[in-house]
């Protein structure tokens, strides 16, 4: 895609959110309290066998790294750190964990060809030329990727040469550099038919006679994944992803959709990694990894690995998650269930097992389970499960359970297995979850240890701490001498919350120990999340003034009485919809949430919602109110073309208001959104 300065997220996720929104648009209009309907599931096409003529290329997904995410174009994309990437490679276990390729993508040519019409690498980057590092990569037993565009120049603002009517010049070019995959990019195509040009590339390719990897990036503008298999090994599915928690995850989604178009030697591609580039935390990058492997996307480090944090090498180098990734069988993991933004996603594998991903798409922690059965394991009296990331085993009569925290993925190795009972019972360690309270008050929650395997679990014991301040009394048993398989020990606990804490939400830690037939003690440790709200004043109170409990914004922070602006705090304009200025609201950019308290005691909610006028002549958005768990009112469609919409909700009885804006289908791009005049009616 075009390299603009950044003013914008990417757009990403288009059909996940489409279907999201098709539901919202079908259900549009004040006062409507329908839930969103269903996605209804993607057509499954008859699987495609490896299509011929692919010299066996990329039968598992492809491994190894680019640098685009971590560079761009900058200057530190150069010669000696390709070199720095081979080198760490080898020295840290990333090839022997199956990292092969290391590969250039846009920015490494001068812009103009010489006169021969040939490529010419930029000599400040790559002094030695592009062959010199090609022959590196290879002595280290590595292979090579370079890039180009399958238009007239490649995306860079600068405009490298692409390879629109260059294809067999360019291809024997590559090829006589040493040349192992090509990525082909979408830029500047001047409006030639994709299919049509991927097939030239692919056929000069083919006619060098070297064997190379065949990367199609059009950005899944044209189905690629219905006719690319015939072409390369991989297509890309989306747009660009960026370094945050909205682009990865809504990525993911949109792939997720595109499972049996997958098969050994033709990939759907949701784009390189971008664990250890520091915007995300270590648990969302464990989810991006995770899922990324039981999507079997091609696994393309898009760090700098010279600089990467330890935490980025133990994710990247998890042998048991990349084997996941890396099963012959072939197969995307489908998506079992998805309720609650509790995801199941189910991947069959080689050895008749199934890796299954518990993902937690929330914001808090929350229970997922599913079943042996449900996630396509036969019929059985025991199964094993292995735990890929904390690398332990279990068994289960068929119950798959874990509490996940927050933007976390549980990722397990599920089998049929005659010996499943010897193995320690798998144990479903959990809480009520989202009790919504005041500073001051005491609530009670109950927690529940549950044996879901073959043998007992003996020595049970559990405990609850809070946070600094916060008063935890148990009122039943912590403990239990054994509990037998089937069996659950039940706590209920009394939880104090200090006078004078503020709105948010804090996580308690429930810890569980039990001891195994063969002695081991086994700990697991979750969070159990108490949302702190602090009451509305009586009559009619801006929003804006008040703490909210949660805020989530797909583009910098949620701003009070201003509109988004750009990332940074504070940075935006006065809240102006439709030329019509308000001193009050919320300015937000989707996909956005931001939720507040209102503890029974309000009656309704008042807003004048719009695209902000600073979107210019783009932007298409839709507003919800929730009441708990009711859509209290919704907009349907609202661009920047439309005045300031009236909305008015119902929230009655309502412990939590949520204020939803989705990018009504269409991308979040310029999706700067205003609930202006943001008010609260409470007794
Ligand atoms: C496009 C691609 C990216 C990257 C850049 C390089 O945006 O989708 O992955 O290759 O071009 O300019």
């Amino acid at each position: 895609m075009r390299h603009l300065a950044m003013r914008e997220p990417r757009i990403t996720g288009r059909r996940a959110l489409a279907a999201v929104a098709a539901g919202l648009i079908a259900a549009a209009g004040l006062g409507v309290n329908a839930q969103a309907a269903p996605a209804a599931p993607a057509p499954v096409p008859a699987r495609p066998a490896a299509a011929p003529g692919h010299q066996g290329l990329a039968l598992t997904p492809p491994m190894g790294f680019n640098n685009w995410n971590s560079t761009h174009c900058r200057d530190e994309f150069d010669e000696s750190m390709v070199k720095g990437i081979a080198d760490l490679f080898v020295e840290r276990g990333l090839k022997d964990a199956g990292y092969e390729y290391v590969n250039l993508d846009d920015c490494w040519a001068l812009p103009e060809r010489d006169a021969d019409g040939r490529l010419v690498p930029d000599p400040k980057r790559f002094p030695n030329g592009i062959g010199a590092v090609a022959d590196y990569v290879h002595s280290k037993g590595l292979k090579f990727g370079i890039y180009t565009s399958a238009g007239t120049k490649t995306c860079s603002d600068i405009g490298f040469p692409g390879a629109l009517g260059h294809e067999y010049g360019d291809a024997r070019q590559f090829a006589d550099w040493g040349v192992d995959y090509l990525k082909y990019d979408n830029c500047n195509n001047q409006g030639v038919d994709a299919k049509q040009r991927y097939t030239t590339m692919r056929d000069a390719l083919a006619a060098t006679g070297r064997p190379i990897v065949y990367s199609i990036c059009e950005w899944g503008q044209n189905k690629p994944w219905e006719w690319a298999g015939e072409l390369g090994q991989l297509w890309r599915t989306t747009g660009d992803i960026s370094d945050s928690w909205s682009s990865m995850s809504s990525i993911m989604k949109a792939n997720l959709a595109l499972a049996p178009y997958a098969h050994p030697g033709g990939w759907n591609d949701p784009d390189m990694l971008e664990v250890g580039n520091g915007g995300m935390t270590d648990t969302e990058y464990r989810t991006h990894f995770s899922m990324w492997s039981v999507m079997a996307a091609p696994l393309l480090i898009g760090s700098d690995l010279r600089t990467a944090p330890e935490s980025a090498f133990d994710i990247l180098t998890n042998d048991e998650v990349i084997a996941v990734d890396q099963d012959p069988l072939g197969r995307q993991g489908e998506v079992v269930s998805s309720e609650g933004g509790r995801w199941v996603v189910s991947k069959e594998l080689a050895d008749g097992g199934r890796a299954v991903a518990l993902f937690n798409e929330g914001s808090r922690a929350q229970r997922i389970e599913t079943t042996a059965r449900a996630v396509g394991l036969p019929q059985a009296r025991g199964y094993a499960m292995r735990d890929l990331w904390k690398h332990s085993d279990a068994g289960t009569t068929g119950t798959i359970a874990a509490t996940v925290p927050a933007h976390g993925t549980v990722l397990v190795r599920v089998a049929a297995d005659r010996k499943w009972a010897q193995y320690p019972p798998a144990v479903d360690v959990s809480a009520d979850g989202d009790t919504v309270t005041e500073a001051g008050r005491t609530e009670r929650i109950t927690s529940r240890v549950t044996d879901l395997g073959g043998s007992a679990a003996h020595s049970v014991r559990v405990a609850l701490t809070g946070p600094e301040g916060w008063r935890v009394t148990p009122r039943s048993a912590t403990s239990a001498r054994a509990l037998e398989p089937g069996g659950t020990l039940a706590t209920d606990w009394d939880v104090t919350v200090p006078e004078g804490t503020s709105a948010g939400d804090r996580d308690l830690t429930l810890t569980a120990r039990h001891r195994t037939r063969s002695g081991a003690w086994v700990t697991s440790a979750v969070p159990v999340t108490v949302r702190v709200g602090v009451p509305l004043p009586a009559g009619r109170t801006a929003l804006s003034d008040a703490g909210p409990l949660s805020s989530s914004n797909g583009w910098g922070p949620v701003e009070r009485d201003r509109s988004v602006g750009e990332s940074q705090a504070g940075d935006g304009g006065p809240i102006t919809v439709g030329g019509r200025e308000f001193a009050k609201g919320l300015g937000v950019h989707a996909p956005s949430s931001v939720e507040y308290y209102l503890g029974g005691a309000c009656s309704e909610v008042t807003a004048q919602v719009g695209v902000d006028d600073e979107s210019g002549d783009r932007g298409s958005v839709a507003f919800e109110v929730w009441a708990d768990g009711t859509r209290a009112a919704s907009t349907g469609t609202v661009t920047h073309a439309d005045p300031a919409l009236a909305v008015l909700a119902d929230v009655s009885g309502a412990d939590v208001v949520r204020l939803v804006v989705t990018d009504a289908g269409d991308g979040v791009d310029y999706d700067h959104a205003d609930w202006a005049d943001l008010r609260v009616t409470c007794v």
